[in-house]
């Protein structure tokens, strides 16, 4: 399963990068105004800083609703760096939008997947990565893992090539489950790949080698 971090936070993704696990980045206008990047200009160097960390796919998500707008904004984000991923609504035009990027080479993030149909839609169209928003689902009393599941049995039925990026992951119990299910991607916030370390037999070992390490050894 590959690892992408959640954020558009470049010392978070710089420590993501020097941990050695980092596949890529995902972004959306959400994360861009938490760290306070706004006009056009500085929104398209952050996205070349945020290329410049990592070696692997970044998201870039589109602004426009329009099939005409989503062309001239993701062939101009597409340019900027190759590891630039277009991301892009399921909307109506969205679908128009990611058929016109696949039949012309652009990668594609078909984002704010919710239910199995949309998924289907977004592959048929050649997306690159579907994004199934798990956390928010469940913040409204929806298993989001069941629509993993799902979507990997119909992927796997028609053997499309779209990944399945699970995004909203929230916990580290979410990025287990979905490694289970066999999501391809998952993306998620730092705080959410560090816990995978985390358990207490670990903490008491270590402190239990060090100390019969010191009595012997001073
Ligand atoms: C996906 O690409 C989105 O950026 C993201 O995962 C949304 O997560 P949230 O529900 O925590 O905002």
């Amino acid at each position: 399963m590959k690892f992408f971090i959640d954020t558009a936070n470049l010392e978070m993704i710089q420590e993501a990068q020097d941990l050695g696990i980092l596949d890529g980045v995902t972004t959306n206008p959400s994360l861009m105004a938490k760290e306070g990047i706004s006009g056009n200009e500085n929104i398209i160097n952050h996205y070349k800083k945020i290329c410049e960390i990592v070696d692997g796919d970044v998201s870039a998500e589109v602004i426009s609703t329009d099939f005409e707008g989503m062309i001239r904004e993701g062939e101009a984000l597409a340019k900027l760096h190759s590891n630039i991923v277009v991301k892009v609504p399921i909307i109506k035009d969205g679908i128009k939008a990611i058929k016109y990027f696949s039949d012309n080479g652009i990668k594609t993030n078909c984002t704010l997947i919710f239910s199995a149909g949309q998924a289907l839609l977004a592959a048929k169209a050649g997306a690159t990565y579907v994004s199934p928003f798990i956390g928010r689902l469940d913040d409204v009393s929806t298993d989001g893992m069941d629509l993993i599941a799902q979507i990997r049995d119909i992927y796997d039925n028609y053997m499309f090539d779209t990944e399945i990026l699970a995004a909203s992951v929230r916990h580290p119990m979410h990025i287990i489950q979905c490694a289970e299910i066999g999501a391809d991607v998952m993306t998620g916030p730092l705080s959410a790949i560090t816990a995978l370390l985390n358990h207490p037999l670990t903490d008491i070992g270590l402190a239990k080698f060090l100390a019969d390490f010191k009595k012997v050894n001073g």
